[in-house]
């Protein structure tokens, strides 16, 4: 599978992490951008200072003694709205933001287009590809609802960072592997084993 992951300036680093830590292991092609926003929650979130999404694969790959290559990541810079991915003829499956910010929401739903983040959100909708979006915020004001409604009518996924507990985490590394296996899920990968299906 050929994805673009954006990490956005919203809180939930932690969500980013798991769910590339998961797709480290996974067979495959990963276009990553991160926003100078989403660098920064990532090394307030987990007392680092890496300054790049490369920097923040380095880590995880270290936090978690990741060593498989299967999914060949590269990254492409937040500012570069001329990258490969910036283009439709660049075919990829999915795009997935995560963690999202309402600013990325916004812009994504207002067509702005003004950095590699929204403009790959832009071009995955305009291709009828597969868009889900982590949005995470506290409380909603009407605004971010419109946008999210606005951007599901246009065919983005919400799947906002509200994990279930019904599976009895017990980590916080659980917790945000709840969100992560909902979004392979979503994306047709099946046998993550992030969490135990529910079994009634
Ligand atoms: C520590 C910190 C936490 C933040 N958490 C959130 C958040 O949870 N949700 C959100 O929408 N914005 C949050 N913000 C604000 C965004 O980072 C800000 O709006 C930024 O411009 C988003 O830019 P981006 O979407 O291009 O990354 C946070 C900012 C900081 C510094």
């Amino acid at each position: 599978m050929k994805l673009v992951v954006g990490i956005a300036g919203a809180s939930g680093s932690i969500y980013a992490a798991r769910f590339l830590k998961a797709l480290l292991e996974i067979p495959g092609e990963t276009f990553l951008v991160a926003s100078p926003a989403g660098i920064r929650i990532f090394c307030e979130e987990y007392k680092t200072n890496v300054g790049s999404g490369m920097e923040i694969i380095e880590f995880i790959r270290n936090k978690w003694g990741i060593t498989s290559d299967r999914n060949k990541i590269q990254e492409r810079p937040f500012s570069d709205i001329g990258a490969d991915i910036a283009s439709g003829s660049n075919t990829w499956d999915a795009c997935v933001i995560i963690p999202c910010s309402m600013k990325t929401i916004a812009s994504v739903n207002s067509g702005l287009t003004e950095n590699l983040i929204d403009r790959a959100a832009d071009v995955t909708l305009k291709e009828r590809r597969r868009l889900i979006l982590v949005p995470r915020e506290t409380p909603y004001n009407r605004i971010h609802l419109r946008n999210m409604l606005s951007l599901d009518e246009a065919g983005a996924i919400i799947l906002p960072a509200s994990p279930g507990f019904y599976q009895m985490p017990e980590t916080l590394d659980d917790i945000a592997d709840f969100i992560a296996g909902r979004i392979f899920s979503l994306l047709g990968i099946s046998g993550h084993g992030l969490f135990p299906t529910w079994k009634g």
